[in-house]
């Protein structure tokens, strides 16, 4: 249970402790931070408001720790990341009870959530061991003037201190997928959680003080973002950031110092369909795509392009899958849940009601009853309503007909996000070319839109982020390039 057994020391109370030098404390504002559930509108839990002062201290603390982890052997760091692994892996359950409770994960998909870390975690372990033990050994003399007198011998370094900040809606995975790569690289790392889904947070960070990490290593400080956010981002003692989240990521880019930014900020991804496709498979992948966690997932299809002549068929077809999805409490593991906040909710609906206004055809009726949003997929949508380029983050979908596949991909690249798209078709040849053609980090063909699995390369075009996610490319992104050059007294050549 959450809270309680092996994590009774985080609670006080009714309050959750923040992680500060291998120790659980409370913070000396005095205050909390309400946590609401999304299914019961009601605070479930608090979490401390931390200040600016025990900011200060965590960072002290993780430029101190870093030093000694630094000098840590790869394999022993390595072995701790497989232990904490382990350790989350057999909480699992009040994990994903927290998952349930603060963001309204649906029951199984939250247990998921909980296991792919686990296992991201022991894959950073390992791919760290591969190629942070491997460096370069480069000569002078394929340089044009140059005898080969010159031994250059690279390796990789670490950054410093990471500072991390994962989003509501993977907590846990968004997090490990940024501690992971950070610790096997030698860093530190300070965790700023997001409030819906800051309790799943500290019950995994509790995984990684129990597998016996160095204090002041791992921190983790919760509290409001406009107490600590802007103090964090801008800390002096931050050496990286990895941010996935809004648009708070724009602003944190341009405030942020000449250090090393990893983020990902949401996209608008495109389902282009072709005459050609599978519909059955593509009215699958779009109740997937677009309606799973309820459609809050950066990578959720977000709008159709369908060309005309197949539009009706396959909107029949994923309206009669819309009707069988189930809808409510995410205990009973239905399909759609509660979104994450009133004023989510409410935004949506301000979408909703714009493509009403202008003429968007309702394929359901649009159903709300406190954050629970009934799954609505709106056909005809055209270009001058909102839906068309908004992220709605929730389980809306349009659709829009279109007559050629370039106006598919002209309204794919208009929009300012570019994370992934996907295009269905039997062309491979098609399907390639439409794939250049897209402006995103990744096109998926024949298939919905998605991160993992974790190894695999993460990116997205302008608004979407900066630098590649994926578990080598974040080793990768947290570490620095160094080199010791070996200069000879004569040139010296190998001659086998
Ligand atoms: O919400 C953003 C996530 O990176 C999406 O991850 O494709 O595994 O749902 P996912």
């Amino acid at each position: 249970m959450a809270g309680a057994g092996v994590f009774s020391e985080i609670l006080d109370g009714d309050a959750y402790k923040y992680y500060s030098n291998g120790e659980w404390k409370k913070s000396s504002s005095g205050k909390t931070v309400a946590i609401v559930n999304p299914t019961t509108r009601k605070t479930q839990y608090k979490v401390q408001a931390c200040t600016q002062e025990e900011v200060n201290n965590v960072m002290e603390l993780a430029k101190s720790a870093q030093k000694t982890w630094a000098k840590t052997p790869l394999w022993k760091r390595a072995e701790l990341l497989h232990k904490a692994a382990a350790i989350l892996k057999e909480h699992k359950a009040p994990i994903a009870e927290c998952l349930i409770k603060e963001i309204a994960k649906p029951a199984k998909d939250s247990v998921t959530e909980v296991v792919r870390s686990g296992d991201l975690i022991s894959y950073t372990a390992e791919e760290g061991v591969r190629i942070l033990g491997e460096g370069k050994f480069l000569v002078s003399d394929s340089f044009p003037g140059n005898e080969r007198t010159k031994y250059c011998l690279t390796s990789k370094i670490p950054l410093g201190v990471v500072l991390a900040i994962p989003p509501f809606n993977y907590p846990v995975n968004l997090a490990v997928s940024k501690i992971g790569p950070a610790l096997i690289a030698g860093n530190s790392l300070v965790l700023k959680p997001p409030t819906q889904g800051a309790v799943s947070c500290l019950h995994m960070v509790h995984c990684f003080h129990l597998a016996g990490f160095p204090k002041g290593l791992i921190s983790c400080v919760t509290g409001k973002g406009s107490e600590i956010g802007d103090f964090l981002t801008m800390h002096p003692g931050v050496n990286c950031i990895s941010f996935t989240g809004g648009d708070t990521g724009i602003s944190i880019s341009k405030k942020a110092g000449m250090i090393p930014l990893q983020m990902e900020l949401g996209g608008k991804d495109a389902c282009i369909v072709l005459e050609d496709a599978d519909l059955d498979l593509v009215a699958a992948n779009i109740i997937k795509g677009g309606f799973s966690y309820s459609g809050q997932r950066c990578t959720a299809i977000k709008v159709v392009l369908v060309m005309e002549s197949v539009a009706d068929a396959l909107v029949e077809k994923v309206k009669a899958r819309v009707a069988k999805l189930r809808i409510g409490p995410p205990e009973d593991d239905c399909d759609i849940t509660p979104v994450v906040t009133e004023s989510s909710a409410n935004f949506i609906e301000g979408l909703v009601m714009d493509a009403k206004d202008k003429g968007a055809t309702f394929c359901q009726q649009y159903k709300r009853e406190g954050n629970l949003i009934w799954p609505l997929l709106l056909d005809n949508v055209r270009p001058d309503m909102r839906i068309a380029w908004e992220e709605p983050f929730g389980p809306i979908l349009p659709v829009i007909r279109i007559n050629s596949v370039d106006e598919g991909i002209h309204h794919c690249n208009a929009s300012n996000f570019g994370l992934q798209g996907c295009v269905f078709t039997k062309d491979i040849n098609k399907a390639m070319l439409i794939s250049d053609a897209m402006e995103t980090g990744t096109v998926q063909i024949n298939s919905a839109p998605a991160r993992g699995p974790d190894h695999f390369p993460f990116q997205g075009l302008k608004d979407s982020g900066i630098g590649s996610q994926g578990i080598t490319n974040s080793i990768d992104m947290m570490t620095k390039v160094k080199t010791t050059v070996i200069n000879l007294p004569s040139p010296s050549y190998s001659m086998g």
